[in-house]
């Protein structure tokens, strides 16, 4: 099957990728546009910045935060934190609309009563990537993690608990919403190198917001 990415016959519906994993295609397109501004406000006091590992790597992704916690990482290791290690202040509010949005769709996975209090901002240009990872930094692995993908295509991994177990590839495109948590919530997970691409309002880069009850 192919998809043109860039109509607005952009994929919907409900895929279910494992017993408490569920992509809900185009969920968050009704938004999207609007959510730009959102993002550049929040820009604008956390800037997007490239972390390090903890093993000295420096992430392709650039990463910046909204809510209550915000994660991070450096040679320390990884960890969640109220304040911005780059501005030394909190981290700029999370948005209602990204909130409700992120708690309405892990209802519609099953999750009833998700209250995020961190969104990390993946922001990835052609050929940044995400190795695969565990999400396992937040205290409460029974919520679940819900990610919002905007602008150009990615290739999502999704493997199993264990990193060598095989991988699944999901193609995540703007306006898709993937919600996954009970038994998939510690589901080894990673973004191939991003495609070159120009997405009409998010221009040559893809945005990915990662909602999740940390504290
Ligand atoms: C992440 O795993 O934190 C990001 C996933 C994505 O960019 O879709
Ligand atoms: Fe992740």
């Amino acid at each position: 099957m192919t998809f043109d990415l860039f109509a607005d016959d952009t994929p919907q519906g409900r895929e279910t990728l494992g017993p408490s994993a569920v992509l809900l295609r185009g969920h968050a397109l009704p938004q999207a546009e609007s959510w730009l501004a959102l993002l550049e406000q929040i820009e604008a006091r956390s800037p997007f910045r490239h972390m390090y590992t903890p093993g000295g790597y420096r992430m392709s992704a650039a990463m910046t935060c909204c809510g209550e916690l915000g994660w991070i990482t450096d040679r320390r290791g990884y960890r969640y934190s109220a304040t911005d290690p780059l501005t030394g202040q909190p981290w700029p509010p999370m948005p209602d609309a990204w909130r409700a949005l992120a708690g309405e769709a892990a209802q519609q996975a099953g999750f009833q009563g998700f209250e995020p209090d961190a969104c990390l901002i993946n922001r990835y240009v052609p050929g940044a990537k995400m190795s695969l990872h565990q999400d396992k930094d937040e205290r409460d692995h029974s919520w679940p993690v819900v990610s919002v993908s905007l602008g150009l295509p990615a290739v999502f991994q999704f493997g199993g608990l264990q990193r060598t177990d095989k991988t699944q590839r999901v193609p995540l495109f703007h306006g898709d919403v993937l919600v996954w948590g009970g038994a998939d919530r510690l589901r080894f997970h990673g973004i191939l190198p991003l495609a070159e691409g120009e997405h009409p309002r998010f221009g040559a880069q893809r945005i990915n917001l990662t909602f999740r009850k940390a504290g």
